[in-house]
């Protein structure tokens, strides 16, 4: 992961001051390693400048190729159309005009940006993963915009699917057999596939293209990808793809599986176990990828994780109805009809609808998950607006009237409530039930999606725990508590905003210093708390360990009374 600080770039050229960020960046990580064991970092870096933490202004070029470095020269564009969900038609030329769209909003994330989750209570199995990736969790990656990626992916997705997410295999098996393709161009992630006659070989973490032969060269071409969405996360290891020459083509190994329906390879590892993460890096790229074959497809899977497997299984078992097969350890050749190697994504925990097979949005993946886990159907209202119209005179009337009901989610290690009976306490005062949970990652979803989905609010501290929303009924609210330290921006970036496109009431409350525990940790007059300011100035590490990481709450709950109570009202609406 390096910093290329070529001039090529118009990122770079845009903002020479910027590259001595990048660079700082990339030696502070080696230093920031030790006293991050136990959690995860990602560092993102966006490509043009607002400011999280209003200070620096960051752009990174990452290391390309001369053809990569052409494809960026397009300016910064300009910040994003105030609304990114109008809808999108799935004509080939409506999808272009709304890529544009989606792209300049994708680019308008333009901060230097810290992000840290950490670990939810890991499972025996989880020993080896922990010892080999807990200590380096740091993702460098650009959203610099590239026109020709777009381009180039439109192209792979329409002869994936036709342009119209229509499945008529003739089509695909008979036309022209389109040449192996790696693009690399995206910012995000790596993509390879490749029709006709693919051969996968999981030990050797190889996909092989035998093309026919009419079209063998001397040559061969070989990539090498990491089969995840994040293209710069340094523990995926690489699968390599390789188009055979004509005669490498001779010696293919043979087929010792042949299968009708095309196949997705990608990585389980990498930052997962945070659910955040699981979403963000797995489910939801994959979604993107393979929700449009229907369930005809076949998950070969890179170091794939048994619980993760485990408890997103109704999830991967409606992606694809064949046995997810654990490609480190298949030493069969397995054959077919077409292979795509990695994940697409097109932002942190979202989706760019003008970039999908089917126009998919974030609100189609909320009801899609709500539909696995088999809560209720949409137009239903939320639970005790529901449970209330049977009671005599509706909502307002009559008597034994269910109260909306509040699940306060606290987080394990850092960032935790630190006075929960006493919020418990002021949320039954101001009118709600309230359910309190410390979620664990080998929570049984089924159960707690209903648990979920049974309440009217789901409130935690900026977290991992309130990627539970997706089991949020439409118009139930998110109630994010943001830490102390200026961490609003991220708090919208990672939730706020998915909340909003996904039709629920999204509500923040920003704790005053005094509600931190470094407030009774430093006193008043240190920097962490009198100057939050400050302490980002002097780099994302020191700001990382302050409010992300040593950081807990407690509530004044009578300065969060009036939050609560607009939380009531909003419901009522
Ligand atoms: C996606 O396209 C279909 C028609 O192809 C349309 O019915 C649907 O409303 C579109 N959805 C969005 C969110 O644009
Ligand atoms: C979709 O395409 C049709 C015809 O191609 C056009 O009339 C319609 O306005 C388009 N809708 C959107 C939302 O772009
Ligand atoms: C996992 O680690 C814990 C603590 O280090 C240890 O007690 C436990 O035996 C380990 N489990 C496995 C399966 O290695
Ligand atoms: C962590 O990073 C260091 C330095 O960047 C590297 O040498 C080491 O192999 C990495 N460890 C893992 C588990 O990726
Ligand atoms: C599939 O495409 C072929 C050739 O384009 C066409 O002849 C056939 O009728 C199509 N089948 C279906 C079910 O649409
Ligand atoms: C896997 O790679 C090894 C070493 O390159 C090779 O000997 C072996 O034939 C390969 N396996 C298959 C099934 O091709
Ligand atoms: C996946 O879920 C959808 C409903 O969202 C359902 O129609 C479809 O049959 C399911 N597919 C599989 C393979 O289970
Ligand atoms: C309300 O009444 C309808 C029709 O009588 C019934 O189907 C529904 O289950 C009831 N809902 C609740 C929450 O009791
Ligand atoms: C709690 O908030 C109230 C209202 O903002 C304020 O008057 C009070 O001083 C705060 N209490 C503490 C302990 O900070």
């Amino acid at each position: 992961m390096t910093a290329d600080p070529s001039p090529s770039s118009s990122s770079a050229a845009a903002a020479p001051s910027v590259k001595g960020v990048a660079r700082a960046l990339s030696q502070h990580h080696r230093a920031v390693v030790g006293f991050l064991f136990g959690f995860f970092v990602i560092l993102v870096l966006y490509t043009t400048a607002s400011g999280q933490f209003g200070t620096t202004n960051t752009i990174v070029a990452l290391r390309s190729t001369p053809a990569e470095q052409n494809a960026r020269t397009s300016p910064p564009p300009p910040p994003p159309p105030a609304s990114s969900s109008a809808p999108n038609n799935n004509s080939a030329q409506g999808a272009v005009h709304d890529m544009e769209n989606g792209k300049k909003d994708e680019a308008a994330k333009t901060m230097g940006q810290v992000r840290i989750e950490d670990k939810n209570v890991p499972g025996t199995e989880m020993n080896k993963t922990i010892d080999n990736v807990q200590t380096n969790r740091t993702d460098l990656s650009s959203q610099t915009v590239n026109e020709a990626s777009d381009r180039m992916e439109e192209e792979l997705i329409r002869q994936e699917l036709g342009q119209d997410g229509d499945k008529n295999e003739s089509n695909v098996k008979h036309g022209a057999p389109p040449k192996p393709v790696c693009d690399l161009s995206d910012p995000r992630y790596d993509i390879c596939e490749i029709s006709g006659d693919a051969r996968a070989i999981g030990v050797n973490r190889t996909i092989l293209y035998v093309p026919p032969t009419a079209e063998r060269g001397a040559d061969g071409q070989e990539w090498a990808i990491k089969d995840q969405s994040r293209k710069y996360l340094e523990y995926i290891e690489k699968v390599k793809v390789k188009t055979l020459s004509a005669a490498e083509s001779l010696v293919a190994p043979e087929c010792t599986s042949q299968h009708a329906v095309p196949a997705v390879v990608f990585a389980m590892n990498g930052l997962t176990s945070n659910p955040w993460h699981d979403f963000s890096d797995v489910i939801v790229p994959l979604f993107i990828t393979a929700r449009a074959y229907d369930g005809e497809v076949q998950f070969l899977v890179t170091d794939l994780q048994p619980w993760f497997v485990d408890k997103y299984r109704l999830i991967l078992a409606n992606l694809s109805r064949y046995d997810i097969v654990d490609f480190n350890k298949d030493a069969g050749v397995r054959c077919h009809p077409r292979i795509v190697v990695g994940l697409r994504s097109h932002r942190d925990l979202g989706i760019d609808p003008a970039r999908t097979p089917r126009n998919y949005t974030l609100l189609d993946f909320r009801m899609y998950i709500r539909d696995i886990f088999s809560l209720p159907p949409d137009g239903l209202g939320i639970p005790y607006k529901e449970a209330n119209k049977n009671a005599s005179g509706g909502v307002d009337g009559g008597t034994g009237k269910r109260k909306p009901r509040l699940m306060l989610i606290n987080r394990g290690r850092n960032r935790k409530f630190v006075n929960i009976p006493e919020i418990s306490a002021a949320v039954q005062a101001a009118g709600f039930e309230v359910v309190v949970v410390e979620p664990r990652r080998d929570l049984r979803l089924e159960e707690f999606s209903k648990a979920v989905d049974s309440c009217d609010v789901l409130m935690g501290a900026h977290g991992a725990g309130l990627t539970n929303f997706f089991f949020l009924r439409t118009d139930a609210a998110m109630l994010q508590v943001v830490p102390w330290g200026h961490m609003e921006h991220s708090a919208m970036i990672f939730y706020g905003v998915q909340a909003k496109e996904m039709r629920l009431r999204d509500v923040e409350y920003s704790i005053t210093a005094e509600e931190s525990t470094l407030y009774e940790k430093y006193g008043k007059d240190h920097p962490a708390v009198s100057d939050p300011e400050s302490i980002h100035k002097q780099g994302w590490q020191l700001g990382m360990k302050y409010y992300w990481l040593e950081q807990d709450i407690r509530l004044n709950v009578t300065r969060f009374a009036p939050t609560l109570h607009q939380v009531l009202r909003t419901l009522q609406e």
